[in-house]
């Protein structure tokens, strides 16, 4: 794990701020001497993700997650432990030696190398969009889709020329070979031969999160049907590479997630978001061409809680809206529909009615239940008893799959005045629906999440090791009790040893505890759990230790109290495990020395 030392781990996490990072991901209050948040890990409505600035620790008591910084920032943004590292270091400016570097393997030298070589490629088109000659038709079509160069420039738009081999040079100048071109997804090989990919194309860069260009999207400039009717594509993307996954990434989310709203508008193309976003909304995204997967929604919910879904309003845009309603609302998120009537697409939506026209269309933009009303609607005709019926049976079909019971009624009660059907006549039919889909998943408890903490470790034990809940939950709190004094934890380590802990990773956190304390220092719990980095149950447990909030009247009393429950227990349990009269016997007398043992503690303080 060591890949710089403690001490530059620890300068790179103290000079961010836990609460300032994960406040551009989640709404995080404050809430006495910690900081709560909704969880970002599991679905809830009541914050249960508690922030510890002081210690940077985060620990979820719903699910349990739990980490420090590093670990925090390694989830959220689905980065390796060396990259979240990074990005730190990169926020607060902080360079990280290259002997510090861990040596990376064959997939990170490949994945920077690719990312290198799109860096290279970004350049290369815009220089060609700029440049005089070469770029003079590329401008000329952006400018007559009303593209700014400010816009250009934000987006870092470009221009692939029309030859077959420019890109080719100027990345084999830079010392790439042709097959690791190829494998970017930059060139193609025709009869044998490797072509530039994209030719007489604009170019849209794809950039990650993290700011990095990951693929690019390349449009034919004009129609995308030749002369003698032949269709080519109009845009060609990026294969899939080591860096590059469509249904992982989404268009312009680097640029929308630091729009401090926690809303994101999902359109359908680049050219949708570009236009938005140049018209002063900075918070839109769109996906690869690909309907919104399950992946992407988890990646918008980090930035928002609600989604406004602005699709083309035919068939395709309207079922693509439902799939995305249904999506969002599984991943714990709100949407609503942004109808652009007149229009095909949002692009031209503000070419035709300008930017106050489509602001109206979004302060306009329809709750996701009523937009699904609305096309159920459609269907029937409720002039007519049957069409009446079939109407209100799929309505209550509709209405049992929302959680929220006001939003069902006033719904309900719509449907009443509409139909003229009475609201206890739909609610039975709600019911009935009801009944037959599972339901939404109660918020987890911290009870749940305790148990799977203890299976968890049971589960890699012989039978007759196996822990309770209450054992386990004992050796937390002892670990939690001497994380916080230093002479506790010298204490402890005279009467209990590592090894009478029940599991490798309580095992692990005692050592380290006891060897800081004994060397005089500070435990450092962010420290401590980054041994337990790249394996996330083990994080999760570690971590949690440091979030016991309970406040106990006499340390020194609750100290002796663990110590002796988990001895205790220790015992019973190989007694109750034991055949032979001999063990037994000798196991009774360590129990009776227990009992006065514990006595004896308490007199030497
Ligand atoms: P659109 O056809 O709506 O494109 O496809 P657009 O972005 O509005 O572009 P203009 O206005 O015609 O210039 C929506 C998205 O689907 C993907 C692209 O991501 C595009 O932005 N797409 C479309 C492809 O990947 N390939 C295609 O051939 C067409
Ligand atoms: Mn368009």
């Amino acid at each position: 794990m060591a890949f710089v030392s403690d001490d530059l781990f620890n300068e790179i996490c103290m000079s961010n701020d836990i609460i300032d990072y994960a406040s551009s991901f989640m709404t995080v209050k404050k809430n006495g001497k910690n900081y709560m948040a909704c969880c970002p890990f599991h679905n809830e409505k009541t914050p249960s993700f508690s922030l510890d600035r002081d210690k940077q620790l985060f620990h979820c008591f719903g699910c349990g997650a739990s980490g420090n910084f590093v670990q925090l920032v390694m989830r959220l943004e689905a980065l390796d432990f060396k990259d979240a590292l990074q990005s730190l270091a990169e926020r607060a400016n902080i360079k990280i030696p290259e002997n510090g570097r861990r040596e990376s393997d064959a997939v990170t030298r490949k994945k920077d190398s690719i990312i290198e070589m799109n860096k290279l490629a970004a350049r290369f088109f815009y220089d060609s969009l700029m440049n005089p000659e070469t770029g003079r038709d590329a401008r000329a079509y952006f400018s007559a889709r009303k593209l700014s160069k400010e816009t250009i420039i934000k987006f870092g738009l470009g221009y692939a020329p029309n030859t077959t081999d420019a890109l080719l040079k100027e990345l084999k100048d830079k010392g790439y070979t042709e097959e690791q071109i190829v494998e970017a997804g930059l060139a193609v090989m025709r009869n044998g031969k490797a072509v530039d990919k994209y030719r007489n194309r604009v170019i849209f860069p794809i950039i990650n999160v993290q700011g990095k260009v990951i693929g690019f999207g390349g449009r034919v400039m004009g129609s995308n049907e030749l002369a003698n009717g032949v269709k080519i594509p109009k845009y060609l993307n990026s294969p899939q590479t080591v860096v590059y996954d469509k249904s992982s990434n989404v268009f312009a989310l680097n640029i929308a997630k630091n729009s401090n709203t926690r809303r994101l508008i999902l359109c359908e193309g680049y050219m949708d978001v570009i236009s938005v976003h140049q018209a002063g909304i900075p918070n839109c995204i769109a996906t690869l061409g690909t309907a919104l997967t399950e992946q992407q929604t988890r990646l918008l919910m980090r930035y928002c809680d609600e989604i406004l879904i602005c699709y083309d309003m035919d068939e395709a845009g309207t079922k693509a809206a439902l799939r995305a309603i249904d999506m969002i609302s599984a991943a714990g998120g709100r949407s609503r529909v942004i109808r652009i009537a007149g229009a095909k697409d949002p692009d031209e939506y503000i070419s035709k009615y300008g930017v106050s026209g489509f602001k109206t269309a979004i302060e306009k933009a329809m709750p996701s239940t009523e937009f699904k009303l609305s096309l159920i609607r459609r269907k029937y005709d409720i002039t007519d008893t049957d069409g009446k019926v079939r109407f209100v049976d799929e309505i209550a079909q509709c209405l049992a799959g929302i959680t929220d019971s006001v939003e069902v009624e006033a719904y309900i009660k719509k449907t009443a005045d509409e139909t003229g059907i009475s609201e206890r006549a739909i609610f039975g039919k709600y019911s009935e629906h009801k009944k037959k889909s599972p339901g939404p998943k109660p918020d987890r408890t911290k009870e749940d999440y305790k148990r799977r903490a203890v299976n968890l470790i049971n589960s890699e034990k012989p039978k007759e090791d196996r822990v309770s809940v209450a054992v386990m939950d004992a050796e937390r709190k002892l670990l939690s009790v001497i994380a916080k004094s230093r002479r506790l934890c010298i204490r402890a380590s005279e009467l209990i040893e590592p090894d009478e802990f029940s599991n490798n990773i309580y095992v692990t956190l005692a050592t380290r505890m006891y060897d800081s304390a004994k060397a005089g220092n500070q435990i450092d719990e962010a420290v401590i759990v980054n041994e337990f980095s790249g394996n996330t149950d083990a994080e999760n447990i570690a971590a949690a230790v440091f979030f016991n909030n309970e406040e106990y009247t006499d340390n020194d009393k609750t100290l002796y109290d663990l110590i002796y429950t988990i001895k205790l227990n220790r015992l019973e349990r190989r007694m109750n495990e034991a055949t032979d009269p001999g063990e037994i016997f000798d196991l009774i007398k360590q129990k009776n020395k227990l009992i006065s043992d514990r006595k004896e503690w308490q007199i030497k303080t």
